[in-house]
């Protein structure tokens, strides 16, 4: 960095600073100060007309020290072991200059996107276009190519960009600069995949899962929780704080009739567990003896409102059943190796009262047949939020649970993924908690991720062969099954050892039934088939999860030990002069912009489909390029391409951290 100050004999005096953040220094940025503290000193300038002048100027250029004294914090919290977002970065330069060539634009548009065809450059700007549009609009008539032009001639100095050059109506190619890409690959081996620094430490609630107790967990909640344990896996790995919360209905007038029907069959349930193992059946049994038996009915009502109010008997019984669901539930869990803190409707009883108080003291509530609603402006239909027999609905928890949310959670981000038939209801949710001034949405960020549903291979609801839902452990018990089919297909049970072949049973069998889920936009339905999610050719988790083990077994089938590929990271530059390594390593470079890409919209399918490209690039490279030369007689080892075994490693890397944030678990055999 450079500072400066020079005046000349009238009292125009004029600072001026260049710096590149990371070279200012905390002595430079006091002496900085101590000239602007001696400008603003009245001794050292003669009031004169241009007083005013130099005040402005004095302002701007303590907006400006406060940015380099930001940019000096940033640089203490050492964000050089992160990984750099090229996208981002390219953006920043584009859109300082975008603004520089076309003033008379207030937010001209800014379009940076990598480019697929060599030929056409790394990146691409095609803001040109776009800017002449609006200023024809504004009747300025512009060729996009002499405003592509002006936005080259603002380019600032910058570390990334070799050149670029105007194409077709206004497009502006961007060539990366190899010497910088390689520096980024080097960084990444040296210090791992580190996540893009975080400006604050944000607070993220993500509800998912949440099946219903006493109920079976079916394929919606399968849904559920592998999309929102993949987007907590990601919002960890960014370095947010995560409450991964299970929102189970727990609280129902259900439990009315399970509890009256425990007293009638286990009548001893206080003080010995009863055996409800099929708590299916026994729900069945007490939801027909509900229509049928008038008496009956009365009494689950009954049973409904001593439990609501806490009665210990009661809550024993409801304990005991929950538990039951529970220690089902947790078996899904564990297999898919899943935490998540359960925090179900119940949680929020004493809540709920509070949110109708509150929404009765600001006038919000009407009354329909006996009903309590809350009419939301522009929304198409009612919240109800207390029933005619004084019961509290899901509208109710939903609203009590955002307010302990915001207030209590402090979240800044809150999440729920449940299928996209629930959208209204919390779309209608969000709306009330707005109107009743929970919560600015330009502040706190709430969102109902929705998905579609799961069909079978006959495009219709997914069932059974005999019709009725598919139980979650039975089709992971069966996913186990043909996993292992496919592995002795492969005669893998002659090479791997037992627990090997168990460890790539259960990593091939999740891992694709979690991949098949998550690469799919979660907004369609999808058809689930396992004969798909196997095959190992095509975007599958069987593809990469083999594309991964063979990666990983270049350097050991090399003899390569794990230390001299770490010692190489830091001695061996990264060549990228073949065109394919040039593709591989920009490829692996992109993860940081589709991560970013998925925190914006949280569609997962983005990491699996870059995932997907990742191996296939690699594929390209490594037919291509020889990492490792052999002697064809002897198949000894006779030279080692060690930069190319740096960019398996940069690749096996990004793999890694890929599956970890899908929540898939690879092996190192398979
Ligand atoms: N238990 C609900 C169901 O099975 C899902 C709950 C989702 N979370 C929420 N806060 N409403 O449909």
């Amino acid at each position: 960095m450079r500072a400066g100050c020079f005046g000349s004999s009238c009292d125009l005096v004029w600072l001026f600073v260049t710096a590149s953040p990371a070279s200012v220094t905390e002595h430079e940025i006091q002496s900085l100060s101590a000239e602007i503290e001696s400008l603003k000193n009245p001794q050292t300038l003669s009031p004169t007309p241009r007083l005013d002048e130099l005040r402005e100027e004095n302002a701007k250029l303590k907006y400006r020290l406060n940015i380099l004294k930001r940019s000096l914090q940033e640089d203490d919290t050492d964000c050089s072991k992160s990984m750099m977002n090229i996208n981002q970065r390219l953006q920043e330069v584009f859109g300082e200059a975008i603004r520089a060539s076309c003033p008379e634009l207030d937010n001209p548009p800014l379009a940076v996107t990598p480019n697929q065809q060599a030929k056409f450059g790394d990146y691409q700007c095609n803001s040109a276009m776009a800017m002449a549009q609006m200023l024809k609009a504004k009747g300025i008539k512009v060729n996009p190519r002499e405003i592509a032009e002006k936005i080259i001639q603002n380019l600032s100095d910058n570390e990334l960009i070799e050149k670029t050059e105007i194409a077709g109506p206004g497009f502006i190619n961007i060539h990366l600069k190899r010497t910088f890409v390689s520096k980024l690959l080097s960084n990444l081996l040296i210090n791992g995949v580190q996540p893009p620094p975080l400006a604050s430490r944000k607070k993220v609630v993500v509800d998912f899962s949440s099946p219903n107790i006493a109920k079976e967990m079916h394929v919606g909640h399968l849904r559920s929780t592998i999309i929102g344990d993949s987007m907590c896996r990601l919002f960890e790995f960014l370095g947010y704080d995560v409450l991964r919360l299970n929102h189970v209905g727990d609280w129902g007038t259900q439990f009315g009739m399970l509890i009256a029907h425990l007293q009638d069959k286990f009548p001893d349930y206080l003080t010995i567990s009863p055996p409800i193992r099929d708590l299916q059946a026994f729900y069945k049994e007490s939801k027909k003896r509900f229509d049928e038996e008038e008496d009956f009915k009365k009494r689950a009502y009954q049973c409904v409102v001593k439990l609501q109010s806490k009665e210990p008997d009661f809550i024993k019984g409801w304990n005991l059943i929950c538990d039951v669901s529970r220690r089902e539930f947790q078996k899904v869990y564990n297999c898919l190796d899943i935490q998540i803190i359960e925090r179900g409707e119940s949680y929020y009883q004493d809540k709920m009262t509070e949110v109708v108080k509150e929404f009765e003291e600001k006038g919000l509530v009407e009354i329909d047949e006996g009903r309590k609603i809350v009419f939301v402006p522009g929304q198409p239909i009612p919240l109800t939020i207390v029933k005619s027999d004084g019961g509290y609905t899901y509208d109710t928890s939903d609203l009590a649970a955002l307010r302990q949310r915001i207030f209590d959670e402090k979240a800044d981000i809150i999440i729920y993924v449940t299928d996209s038939g629930q959208g209204t209801h919390f779309q209608v949710v969000f709306a009330a908690a707005q109107l009743i001034g929970w919560y600015n949405p330009q502040v706190t960020r709430v969102e109902h991720a929705g998905f579609g549903v799961v069909l079978g291979e006959d495009k219709k609801k997914f069932k059974t062969r005999s019709g009725d839902t598919v139980r979650l452990m039975d089709l992971l018990d069966e996913g186990l099954k043909r996993s292992m089919d496919k592995l002795k297909d492969k005669e893998r049970d002659k090479v791997l050892t037992p627990e090997e072949l168990t460890k790539a049973q259960s990593s091939v069998a999740f891992g694709c039934i979690k991949y098949a889920d998550l690469s799919h936009n979660r907004i369609n339905d999808y058809v689930f088939s396992f004969d798909k999610m196997l095959d190992d050719r095509g975007n599958t988790a069987a593809y990469l999860l083999y594309a991964f083990t063979r990666i990983r077994s270049i350097a050991r089938l090399a003899n390569i030990a794990e230390a001299t590929l770490r010692k190489a990271a830091e001695t061996t530059e990264v060549i990228l002069d073949h065109e394919k390594e040039w593709k591989l390593g920009k490829c692996i470079l992109r993860f940081p912009e589709i991560l970013q890409k998925i925190l914006d919209d949280l569609l997962l399918h983005t990491l699996c489909d870059y995932l997907y490209e990742l191996a296939t690039t690699f594929t390209e490279f490594y037919d291509s390029c020889y990492c490792v030369e052999k002697d064809r007689q002897t198949g000894e080892v006779v030279k080692v391409n060690m930069w190319r075994m740096l960019l398996c490693e940069a690749t096996a890397a990004i793999m890694a951290k890929g599956f970890d944030i899908l929540g898939i678990t690879p092996v190192q055999r398979m």
